[in-house]
């Protein structure tokens, strides 16, 4: 019971200390593990378990609606300043009033949020509540409890009987756009900014999913106060707000007058694009609480305090055109070209929409007046079209089919947002990016290419693509500024000796996307050659796996495990494939229930079934090549300027590019592309083998074996792994040569007949 108690204490200050210091004292594994011991007590013994304890974050959903709550103090607004001249008039009115020379001011950021009051009764958060009309809000207790920059209860002493805390509850700018893509990514609509990304996170019934949102809260005032007081300046209620354990702006401060207030917006402002939220202004109060008090307010806002604003981020202006850019790897990203508009004193012109599902989610087309905005040091977007805006005949934006820089197509990869030209090594565009890579140590291992380089051969228009930088001679490159004869000779030796080359190299050279060295070995490996990869289809690289389509692994695991489950679970007069599909087993649809139906006639066949059998499945045969990266090979080798380039690199009067046989101990190539020395041989496989069996199959096929099922007299060769049974005995009978897998490397090595049978 005391453990309970110590261990909430605990709790509470490592909170503190993570989210509103920022500064740690023990692991979050640490931390973990005192939580788990709290609520491991609290579970043995409920009545230990109070509403302050940390365990008690997260609580149960709301039902319909928020409640309300009246403030015991209304919640004001601001009054704006735009101008110097206006905080003058501020500041002197103020004097005025208060019949003194100078003034103290509490000054600080004007955070971009949503006012929250926090009601703490001795010390424990009682009751939170938005602003709402500033006379009643919303009660969103449950929610703000979920923050853990919100201390549960106070720490130290001190404090009123009863508290009302006032601040701004935010979400962090890096946590607005992680939020935005994971919601991009789900295919919701995403918040249009942090300000009502933390309005729509913390209205949220369901208090776990506010939980879910990383908000905090920065304190700047305090509402009703009964038994207590907070000092008599409001900085000294901040500074006993910061030893309560409340959160604090870092950027308050007190300056006098209105230079000050001019200085210190001007000072915040210089640093605006650098803060990690989201601010509009900034805020100056009276410093001197009793002043405050004779001061008084408005109607709606106080007399003793007034925002200096900033320059919107916002702006409204119309889209004259979309255009795509290709970047330096291939991206062909849609630009939105701008009336151009003032955000924040920056002129902005054009204006990012991210991909072409971006372009299309927010319907932005030529003509439409739109939303742009610009935040932090980001390149302004484009944020919402105003559809009563639109003028008539606007025609919804499309991906183009060819490289607006180079002409090839345009390509985009299953599942993937970013279209990419696919031009590679041809396109303007990617030239000095594709040299680059071309170039680099790990590839063709070009010394003496370096980036000054490849930038003045581009831009001289002396390269179009690698197979340029073999044609040219010492002479064209002794030509090139700051480059004298001596570079220009190591140079042209470097290209010669890079002439040598391996294929695994080569094909990591030509910039494939997603192919790495490791693929790009694995590649070669696989196929020995060139031509066989240039030749290869998607299924020399991935076949699919029997299977039932559209079963996936978890499916097919439920199904079994109901049928386990229900041992005598059989359907009565109908059939089996729609009680299947009855069975409400997750994401079995009618079209897989109809298919396993046909495959196993009756649920005790299907009960003896395996999850391998069941799930249809993908299954790659090279390393590291699976649906995606295969597209990305094979859409690489069908572009026509890609096969140019290629075969320019391999001309003997040109690249004459040459690869060495792997190194030993490997499967050997001796030869370069396209040796084929099981052409015009059939193959049999049987028994168990190193390798799947589809990829020793592609491996055959590659070499230029046809690969049959059964043996018969056109049979040349059964590929015999261990416990081949009824094939072999066949083989045999019938003369035909049995090679285990080493002969088969031997075979594809040398070239010549096998040696020597495996058995
Ligand atoms: S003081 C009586 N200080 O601005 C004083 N407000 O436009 C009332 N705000 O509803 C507010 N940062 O949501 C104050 N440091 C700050 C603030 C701040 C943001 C918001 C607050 C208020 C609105 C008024």
């Amino acid at each position: 019971m005391r453990r309970a108690e110590a261990l909430r204490t605990e709790l509470h200050h490592h909170n503190y200390c993570y989210y509103v210091l920022d500064n740690p004292e023990i692991s979050d594994a640490e931390y973990d593990r005192l939580f788990r011991e709290l609520v491991a007590l609290e579970t043995s013994y409920p009545a230990l378990r109070t509403p302050d304890s940390p365990s008690q974050r997260v609580g149960a959903p709301l039902g319909e609606r928020f409640a309300e709550v009246r403030h015991r103090v209304p919640m004001l607004s601001l009054g704006n300043a735009r101008t110097d001249a206006d905080v003058q008039d501020f500041d002197r009115r103020i004097r005025k009033d208060l019949d003194t020379d100078a003034v103290d001011y509490v000054a600080e950021p004007k955070l971009d949020g949503l006012a929250i009051s926090l009601v703490y009764e001795d010390g424990v958060l009682a009751r939170a509540a938005t602003r709402g009309d500033g006379v009643a809000g919303e009660d969103v207790t449950a929610q703000v409890r979920t923050i853990g920059a919100v201390p549960l209860r106070l720490q130290g002493g001190g404090w009123p009987r009863l508290l009302e805390v006032r601040g701004e509850v935010y979400l962090p700018i890096a946590a607005f756009e992680r939020l935005r893509e994971q919601m991009l990514e789900a295919g919701q609509t995403p918040f249009k900014n942090p300000r009502n990304a933390a309005a729509g996170s913390l209205r949220q019934l369901d208090p776990a999913v506010t939980a879910s949102r990383p908000l905090t809260m920065f304190c700047y005032g305090f509402g009703a106060l009964e038994d207590g007081d907070l000092g008599a300046t409001q900085q000294d209620a901040l500074a006993a707000f910061r030893g309560w354990g409340l959160r604090v702006s870092p950027e308050s401060r007190v300056v006098t007058g209105a230079p000050g207030c001019i200085a210190y917006h001007r000072a915040i402002g210089e640093r605006r694009d650098r803060l990690d939220y989201e601010i509009d202004g900034v805020v100056f109060k009276v410093s001197d609480i009793a002043a405050q008090r004779r001061l008084g307010h408005r109607a709606r806002d106080p007399i003793w305090a007034i925002a200096y604003k900033y320059p919107p981020r916002e702006e409204q202006t119309v889209v004259r055109a979309v255009e795509f850019q290709v970047g330096r790897t291939g991206a062909v990203t849609p630009v939105a070209r701008l009336e151009p508009v003032d955000l924040a004193g920056v002129r902005v012109s054009n204006a990012t929409l991210h991909n072409i599902d971006e372009v299309h989610r927010k319907d932005v087309r030529a003509g439409d007046t739109v939303i742009v905005r610009r935040a932090g040091d980001v390149i302004p977007e484009v944020v919402t079209v105003v559809e009563q805006l639109r003028p008539r005949g606007t025609r919804p934006v499309e991906l183009p089919k060819h490289c607006p820089v180079c002409g090839a197509d345009v390509v985009r990869a299953e599942g993937e947002a970013v279209a990419r030209c696919s031009g590679g090594l041809s396109c303007a565009a990617q030239r000095k990016e594709a040299l680059r890579h071309f170039a680099s140590r790990r590839a063709m291992d070009i010394d003496g290419l370096g980036d000054k380089l490849i930038e003045q051969l581009v831009e001289r228009d002396l390269v179009q693509d690698p197979a340029d930088l073999y044609r040219l001679g010492v002479d064209d490159y002794a030509d090139l500024p700051r480059m004298g004869r001596r570079s220009a000779q190591n140079l042209v030796e470097a290209l010669d000796r890079s002439r040598r080359s391996t294929l695994a190299r080569f094909i990591y050279a030509l910039g494939i996307r997603e192919v790495g060295e490791a693929t790009a070995a694995a590649l070669a490996a696989h196929f020995q050659g060139l031509a066989p990869l240039l030749a290869a289809g998607i299924d020399s690289f991935i076949v699919d796996e029997p299977g039932i389509a559209g079963v996936g692994e978890k499916t097919a695991a439920a199904l079994l495990e109901w049928l386990d489950a229900h041992p005598d679970a059989a359907p009565g007069d109908e059939p089996f494939a729609d009680w299947l599909a009855e069975l409400g087993v997750r994401g079995l649809r009618p079209a897989a229930a109809a298919q396993i139906a046909e495959r196993w006639p009756d649920a005790t066949a299907l009960r003896g079934a395996a999850v391998a059998e069941l799930r249809g499945a993908k299954h790659s045969l090279i390393d590291g090549v699976g649906p995606i990266v295969a597209a990305h090979i094979t859409s690489f080798f069908a572009q026509s300027h890609n096969r140019e380039v290629i075969d320019k690199l391999l001309d003997p009067d040109i690249g004459a590019i040459t690869w060495q046989a792997p190194a030993a101990g490997s499967v050997a190539a001796k030869a370069g592309s396209g040796r084929q020395p099981l052409a015009g041989k059939t193959v049999v496989i049987t028994g168990t083998l190193s390798r799947p069996r589809e990829a020793i199959k592609a491996r055959l096929e590659a070499l230029g074996a046809k690969v049959t099922g059964s043996v018969s007299s056109k049979t040349d060769y059964l590929l015999a792994g261990a416990d081949a049974g009824s094939k072999r005995a066949k083989a045999e009978a019938l003369g035909i040569r049995v090679l285990d897998e080493a002969a088969l490397m031997a075979l594809t090595a040398g070239g010549s007949e096998p040696a020597a049978d495996a058995g």
